[in-house]
């Protein structure tokens, strides 16, 4: 049997906050917010839609240990972002705009029951219950640097099961070249969806050869447990090289297709978010540098790096692409 193996820098279960600690947490949060530790996706797009009133605590959707989990030789050994910061700090445009917005509403996703459908250029379309996906393959835990493109980052220890194994399950056709995903978009439970900031549901892309690699992840958990429905529950996408909004949470249905699907952040400023969205430090974007980064829980910036670290297991996919062009 695989034991999963904690390296000594990991937070104990000491460390993982209470639910009643969450909204005092919250205002500390809210308050380096507005102290430049996110330059905003939507930042100038959104002018007018007024600022979030903190409202009362939430009740969290709980969590479930998710039992023994293979260690991963992809993980990096850097700090692990808490878990407070993990769950309170998010991006989840659905629940609002607010960095805290996704821990004080998400809870409001019913994620049971949950499936997700995998059709288009396969030989074997299906909708997989997430019980079903969980168990595809041993779960695995990959701890992950994730670096959003606003200009923060975290490590975060995920919990889940390549992409892959998913993806050999239906097996793809000749014509297959792409794969888009799609988040769930349930007007009644998720407040964002008033907000016309993108037009819903939140969709993403990865070509297929990036869908196959052995670091993308569809991730159920996070600190061994299931996610939290802030961070994506039931089932996420991670792919560490890449810019943080390429991580769709809430996945309903992953469709392969043989030409380039349309992205949210794309289709919404162009201009700004590409459909790679690798990450580089010498592309800026047009509103601000990629160079450096801050990493949530630290005081000081720190150097971007090129393909977020992963450059050794992912530059070769990209041979012989203008990279710049290409963002
Ligand atoms: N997925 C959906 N459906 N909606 C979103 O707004 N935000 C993205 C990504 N996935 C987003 C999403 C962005 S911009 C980032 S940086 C990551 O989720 C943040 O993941 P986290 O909140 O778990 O850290």
């Amino acid at each position: 049997m695989l034991i999963r193996i904690k390296p000594s820098h990991a937070l104990t279960q000491q460390d993982v906050t209470s639910e009643a600690h969450f909204a005092t947490r919250r205002q500390v949060i809210r308050g380096l917010g507005t102290a430049g530790l996110g330059a905003g996706l939507v930042a100038g797009l959104v002018a007018g839609m007024g600022g979030v009133a903190v409202s009362s605590p939430s009740a969290q959707a709980s969590t479930g240990d998710l039992g023994t989990l293979r260690n991963s030789s992809f993980s990096t050994s850097e700090k692990q972002t808490s878990y407070k910061d993990i769950t309170t700090y998010n991006n989840f445009y659905e629940f609002g705009l607010d960095k805290g917005d996704p821990a004080r509403h998400a809870h409001r996703l019913k994620t049971r029951p949950w499936t997700i459908t995998v059709d288009g250029e396969v030989h074997n379309p299906q909708t997989i219950d997430i019980d079903n996906l969980i168990k595809l393959a041993p779960l695995e835990e990959r701890i992950y640097r994730m670096r959003c493109v606003e200009g923060w980052s975290m490590v975060i220890p995920w919990s889940g099961v390549p992409l892959k194994a998913l993806l050999d399950k239906v097996e793809p056709t000749g014509k297959a070249k792409f794969v888009s995903f799609e988040t769930a978009a349930v007007s009644g439970q998720m407040p964002g969806l008033r907000s016309r900031v993108l037009d819903w549901p939140y969709r993403e892309g990865l070509r297929l050869d990036e869908a196959q690699h052995p670091l993308t992840l569809l991730a159920v958990g996070l600190y061994g447990k299931t996610l939290l429905n802030q961070n994506g529950a039931p089932v996420r996408l991670v792919v560490p090289w890449k810019y943080g909004f390429k991580g769709i949470k809430s996945i309903v249905r992953i469709r392969v297709t043989e030409r380039m699907p349309k992205t949210s952040w794309n289709l919404s400023a162009p201009q700004e978010y590409g459909f790679y969205a690798n990450v580089n430090p010498a592309v800026d974007h047009p509103r601000w540098s990629q160079a450096t980064e801050r990493r949530i829980g630290d005081f000081f910036r720190r150097d971007t790096l090129p393909f977020n670290g992963y450059g050794d297991d992912v530059a070769s996919l990209y041979k012989g692409m203008n990279l710049k062009r290409f963002y």
